[in-house]
C-alpha cells in the first residue's frame, strides 16, 4: 500500500518537528507546512537537518492566515507526494500574551487568525478529498489554556477554546465517511513558545504542575501518531489532554 500523506502545519517549529518525526516513524509520507516569515532557506536548512538525522520530510510554504496561500500550500503537497492529504495536523499557532486591559486589536486579531481562522482555511481544503476517499484524520492542537483560561491570554484561550467547538461539530458531519476529527490539548511543553515566558513566571507555572516538570515535544508527537493511526477510527470528537495533571476535566 502506498504511504498515507500527513501534513503538519507549523511543522518546522517546536512541537511540529516532533509531530513530523513521530508520523514519519509511523510510516507516513510527511510534509511540514512552514511560514517562517517567508524564509525558505531556513526551511530548507531544517529539512536538510532532518535528512541528516534520518527523517525524509518534505516542506511546503503556506501562510495559514491567508486562504490563497493555504490553497497554494495544499497544491505543493499534492505535487510533492502525488496524493491528497490523508492526515492534517493543524498545529501552527502563535501567542501575543498581555493583560486584556492593555491588549490591542492587533494582538487579538493576529492570534485569532493564526490559531483559529487557520483551521477553517486548511481543513476546508482537505476535507472533500478525505470524504471522497473514505479516510481522513484531522487533528487540531488546542491547549490546556483553552480549558482553564490563563492570565494574560484572553486572545489565545479564546482561539484555542474555539478549536474544541469546531472539532466536535465537524466530527459529527464526517464520522460516517471514515474521517475522524480530534483535539489534542498540550499543557506547558518545553518549546520556544514556552521558553519566551519570563524565567520567574516559568518557575511559578512549573510549581503548579503535579508531574513537576514541563512536557517534551515527543510526548505530544506520540499522541498525534496514535490518533492518526489506521486503527484509531473509533476515536472522534474527543480531546486528549497532555498536561502533566495541570488541569483535569
Ligand atoms: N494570576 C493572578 N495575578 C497574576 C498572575 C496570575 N497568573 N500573573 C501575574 N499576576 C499579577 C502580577 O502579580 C502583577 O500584580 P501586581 O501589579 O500587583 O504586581 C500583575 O498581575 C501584572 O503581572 P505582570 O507583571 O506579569 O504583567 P506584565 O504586563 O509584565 O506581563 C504577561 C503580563 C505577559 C501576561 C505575563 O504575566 C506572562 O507572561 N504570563 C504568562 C502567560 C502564559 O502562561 N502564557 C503561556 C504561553 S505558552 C502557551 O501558550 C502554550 C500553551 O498552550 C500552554
Amino acid at each position: 500500500m502506498t504511504k498515507r500523506v500527513a501534513l503538519v502545519t507549523g511543522g518546522t517549529g517546536g512541537l511540529g518537528e516532533a509531530i513530523c518525526r513521530a508520523l514519519h516513524d509511523s510510516g507516513f509520507r510527511v510534509v511540514a507546512g512552514y511560514n517562517s516569515g517567508g524564509n525558505h532557506e531556513k526551511a530548507k536548512a531544517w529539512q536538510e537537518q532532518q535528512r541528516k538525522d534520518g527523517y525524509e520530510i518534505e516542506v511546503a510554504y503556506g501562510d495559514v492566515t491567508n486562504a490563497e496561500s493555504c490553497a497554494q500550500c495544499i497544491k505543493t503537497v499534492e505535487e510533492l507526494t502525488g496524493g491528497t492529504v490523508d492526515v492534517l495536523v493543524n498545529n501552527a499557532g502563535i501567542t501575543r500574551d498581555g493583560m486584556f486591559k492593555k491588549m490591542s486589536w492587533e494582538q487579538w486579531d493576529e492570534v485569532l487568525s493564526a490559531n483559529l481562522d487557520s483551521m477553517f482555511h486548511m481543513t476546508r481544503l482537505v476535507i472533500n478529498p478525505m470524504l471522497e476517499k473514505g479516510f481522513g484524520r484531522v487533528i487540531n492542537i488546542s491547549s490546556v489554556n483553552a480549558q482553564k483560561g490563563q492570565f494574560g491570554q484572553c486572545n489565545y484561550s479564546a482561539a484555542k477554546a474555539g478549536i474544541h467547538g469546531f472539532t466536535k461539530a465537524l466530527a459529527q458531519e464526517v464520522a460516517s465517511k471514515g474521517v475522524t476529527v480530534n483535539t489534542v490539548s498540550p499543557g506547558y511543553i518545553m518549546t520556544p513558545m514556552v521558553a519566551k515566558i519570563a524565567e520567574e513566571i516559568q518557575q511559578k507555572i512549573c510549581a503548579t504542575i503535579p508531574v513537576g516538570r514541563f512536557g517534551t515535544p515527543e510526548e505530544i508527537g506520540r499522541t498525534i501518531a496514535f490518533l492518526a493511526d489506521e486503527n484509531s477510527g473509533y476515536i472522534t470528537g474527543s480531546d486528549l489532554s497532555i498536561n502533566g495533571g495541570l488541569h483535569m476535566s
